[in-house]
């Protein structure tokens, strides 16, 4: 059976109109109003990453980051607890930290130094006698979003009758388990990240991060320049269990190597890469060869890409996090991640920046040229806005898997399918 997409355009009065089971409209990437909603209904309501707890070691650590478009910082208080606030002062409006990250016993307005704990509390106010009768401290804290973690991932949200964390990630819950795993038996931790944007929609990137077909078309290059073992590992365009499993609130995990899904499950068949030789023997120095295997086996990650929506992929060595800007520009952060361990790790860590930068950096073989596939789609989708963009591989042979969760190959639409579902949901909730 197949359905005709060809001519028909996606057209309607509401935004949920605007997507439908096998195809999306090109305007979702193009047109303002659309954007404006989508930043109070999904990204002012959900679940969104803004850290790990490696990122906050200790009380008074801090990152700065955002919530859609909302600046916020995320703290650790002094009782260990982590806090996501408003990056906003309660008097008139100035942000009150502009550093990255860092570490600070709280933050001082500059504009007139009202001072706020790593909790948001309000502690001082400069020359106080301008407000007596007219001012309660306590009344104001910088704004506390809720924040909860599952598996070191920290999330928040501006919205205060959001569903629990737990319940919001649901079967997704148990692929960030599996892919912590890639600590080799040691906490996972960030090693470093970069940052750069793309002119062009937040969804284009969504998307990518649950597309195998385009694989070994754009990354042809990569391909071609890796050693022959790993670039077996990644021909996963015949294989029948490499699958996408659709995890349902709009996240999907994407198999790409699924010996690798669970690296807890080895038989120890499996050769280690003749490539990690080096690294094999150095760490052999200190390390048992079960420990020394456990952390090489991992050198690539889990092999799988676990995208949750809205904003954060695990994607199969580090993290990727988006930030919509505008309709037309996100920024993206690929967080490289590693094991937490002791220092004869560091040979490990190393190796692990250099295949992050050879696919993901700046000058790597890899996302330069997903970054010309998505600026494309971006020029090419503001043609003819109401052309259906297609989401409909795979469909005919999407079956439920053991869990319920439908499922099809790799090279499938199904992550897709599965995002823009939750985007309909939200979208149309008015
Ligand atoms: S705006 Fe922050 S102290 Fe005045
Ligand atoms: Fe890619």
């Amino acid at each position: 059976m197949s359905t005709d997409v060809t001519g028909a355009d996606v057209t309607g009065p509401t935004a949920a109109d605007l997507v439908r089971a096998d195809r999306v409209a090109g305007r979702l990437y193009t047109d303002p109003e659309l954007f404006e909603l989508e930043m109070t209904r999904i990204f002012e309501r959900a679940w969104v990453w803004v850290a790990h707890t490696s990122e906050l070691p200790g009380p008074g650590t801090f990152k700065s980051t955002h919530v859609g478009r909302q600046p916020v910082i995320v703290t650790r208080d002094r009782k260990g607890e982590i806090r996501t606030l408003l990056n906003r002062c309660r008097h008139r409006g100035a942000s009150v930290c502009e550093k990255p990250q860092g570490r600070a016993n709280g933050f001082t307005c500059p504009y007139h130094a009202w001072s706020y704990g790593l909790d948001g509390a309000l502690r001082g106010v400069p020359y106080p006698d301008g407000y007596e009768g007219v001012l309660e401290k306590r009344d104001l804290s910088l704004r506390r979003l809720r924040t909860e973690s599952y598996g070191g991932m920290v999330f928040a949200t501006l919205d205060p009758d959001a569903e629990p964390l737990e319940t919001f990630l649901g079967d997704a819950r148990l692929w960030i388990d599996r892919f912590m795993k890639q600590g080799g038996g040691y906490p996972v931790k960030v090693l470093g990240r970069h940052r750069f944007t793309f002119r062009g929609n937040w969804k284009i990137q969504l998307e990518n991060t649950t597309d195998g077909y385009h694989f070994p078309i754009v990354h042809r290059s990569w391909m071609a320049s890796v050693d022959a073992e790993t670039a077996d590992m990644m021909s996963f365009m015949t294989d029948p269990t490499a699958v996408t499993h659709d995890l349902g609130h709009g996240h999907s995990v994407m198999q790409m190597v699924p010996a690798h899904s669970d690296l807890d499950a080895d038989d120890g068949s499996e050769p280690l890469q003749a490539r990690f030789d080096g690294l094999v023997e150095e760490l052999s120095a200190t390390l048992d060869p079960a420990a020394v295997r456990k952390v090489v086996r991992a050198m690539h990650g889990t092999g799988f890409n676990l995208n949750l929506f809205p904003n954060v992929s695990l994607s199969a060595a580090f993290f990727r996090v988006l930030r919509p800007v505008a309709v037309d520009e996100t920024v993206i952060e690929h967080v490289a991640i590693g094991p937490d361990g002791p220092p004869e790790l560091d040979a490990v860590n190393r190796a692990r920046l250099r295949i992050h930068e050879h696919f993901q950096g700046p000058f790597g073989f890899g996302t330069p040229d997903d970054a010309e596939g998505w600026d494309r789609v971006q020029r090419g989708a503001a043609a003819a806005p109401d052309m259906p963009i297609l989401i409909n591989r795979g469909s005919a042979r999407e079956k439920a898997d053991a869990d319920g969760h439908p499922t099809a190959h790799v090279t499938d639409e199904t992550g897709m399918r599965a995002a823009y579902g939750r985007w309909k949901e939200m979208m149309g909730d008015d």
